[in-house]
């Protein structure tokens, strides 16, 4: 998997992607580029955004500045799945996650000011994704948890000890919250492990686990 982040501070991922398991996922083959739109800008001064038509508060990023970038990473030729990033875009969940990790290739647009002129998603993009409906200052959060998401399922990404297989929303738990985890020591202040969990009866321990996994479902359906 190639995944190119366009952005205008590609510093701001130089820490995200020294850490696991992005890191792992790149030994093992996979690449994680920033674009800096400014690289391909045809305006003077490396300028990227313009005032809105119509009037309003905030700057625009530029529909020619979005597509200068791509072409000149892509060329003229076909363009990957490209994904604009914005608060009014589909909900991420495991099930867009599944779908964009399986492309050999995914640009993601990462906005700022008041986002981009709206010919970069009617024309652009195929796809426009948001992490959550609040706003934030930038599309770099964004990209940085779209990406992770995306990374700790590349081969190699995880390692032997951690597994991406049975998690929260997971098909292995049925759509469903994961169920909580314990460790030592067994009793803290009074508060004690489930007695279950130190059963030796596997059974129970997966009964206990599913059922647990379908009451934090059933509460966060109620909240
Ligand atoms: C300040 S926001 C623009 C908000 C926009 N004016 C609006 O009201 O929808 C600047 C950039 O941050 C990114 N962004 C902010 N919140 C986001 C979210 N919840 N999901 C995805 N991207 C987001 C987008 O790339 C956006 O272009």
């Amino acid at each position: 998997m190639n995944l190119d982040i366009f952005t205008l501070f590609p510093e701001a991922f130089d820490w995200f992607r020294e850490q696991r398991p992005v890191r792992k996922a790149i030994e093992n083959g996979a690449s994680f580029n920033t674009r800096d739109y400014r690289e391909w800008t045809p305006l003077k001064g490396g300028r990227v955004d313009d005032s809105p038509y119509g009037g309003g508060a905030g700057m625009v990023l530029r529909v020619d500045v979005v597509d200068a970038a791509l072409n000149g990473v892509y060329g003229d030729g076909d363009r990957p799945r490209t994904v604009v990033l914005t608060p009014a875009g589909r909900n991420l969940d495991e099930s867009l996650v599944t779908e964009l990790a399986a492309e050999p290739t995914l640009a993601l647009l990462s906005g700022r000011y008041e986002g981009f002129d709206h010919r970069v998603h009617e024309h652009l993009a195929d796809d426009e994704v948001s992490i959550g409906e609040y706003v934030l200052a930038g599309g770099e959060l964004p990209a940085m948890v779209v990406a992770d998401t995306i990374m700790r399922r590349l081969p190699g990404a995880l390692g032997d000890a951690e597994s991406a297989v049975e998690e929260s929303f997971s098909d292995a738990l049925d759509g469903l919250p994961e169920y909580p985890h314990y460790t030592r020591p067994p009793e803290y202040r009074g508060w004690k492990i489930p007695e279950v969990l130190i059963s030796g009866d596997h059974g129970k321990v997966r009964e206990w686990r599913q059922e647990q996994s379908i009451s934090r479902g059933e509460a966060r359906e109620g909240r």
